[in-house]
């Protein structure tokens, strides 16, 4: 297993709709970059990591949310995945590893269905709530070029764009 670069905003790949990942590019090398994906989210201890934040313009994401009661776990790949239902609203906190040691209030909705192909290829629906739901939302974001500044209030995005230009004089972003 290998821990792939994670890239940090304003990468272009991550400002990029990601292309479908296609019935034959489903196989062993797939599910072999998607192991490395699950290490290189756990290795960074985030909960979701979508392809293009490691500079592959294609759709799908892996999540990895923990609950303190394990069978509530949600540990998935998606593979073109589609948000069908959202339900609710939620507000929090909300980080991203392309854009390290930023954190920023966002609002979302709390319940969320989506549709998605697993590893294998098949069809698979999931609905899930609370973070497993932001964390959806979050990497389908990534999967249309999508980030999470985007889903900021204008004053919050000023308030992190601000941020991330210190960040980045520091030399913390890189
Ligand atoms: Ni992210």
């Amino acid at each position: 297993m290998a821990i792939l670069p994670i890239v940090h905003y304003p990468e272009p790949v991550l400002l990029t709709v990601g292309k479908p990942v296609g019935e034959d590019e489903f196989g062993e090398e797939l599910t072999r970059y998607v192991e490395d994906m699950f290490a290189t989210m756990a290795d960074a201890h985030g909960v979701g990591l979508a392809a293009p934040q490691v500079g592959l313009s294609k759709r799908l994401f892996v999540m990895d949310t923990p609950e303190t009661d394990e069978r509530a776990r949600e540990r998935h790949v998606l593979i073109n995945p589609e948000i069908i239902h959202v339900e609710g609203e939620q507000n929090g906190d909300e980080g991203c590893l392309s854009f390290p040691g930023l954190y920023q209030t966002v609002r979302r909705e709390m319940r969320v269905i989506a549709r998605a192909q697993n590893i294998k290829g098949e069809q698979v629906e999931i609905d899930v709530q609370d973070l497993a739901a932001r964390c959806i939302l979050h990497e389908t974001d990534h999967c249309d070029g999508i980030v999470f500044l985007d889903r900021m209030t204008p004053l919050k995005r000023q308030f992190a764009k601000r941020k991330i230009k210190t960040l980045q004089k520091t030399g913390k972003w890189n």
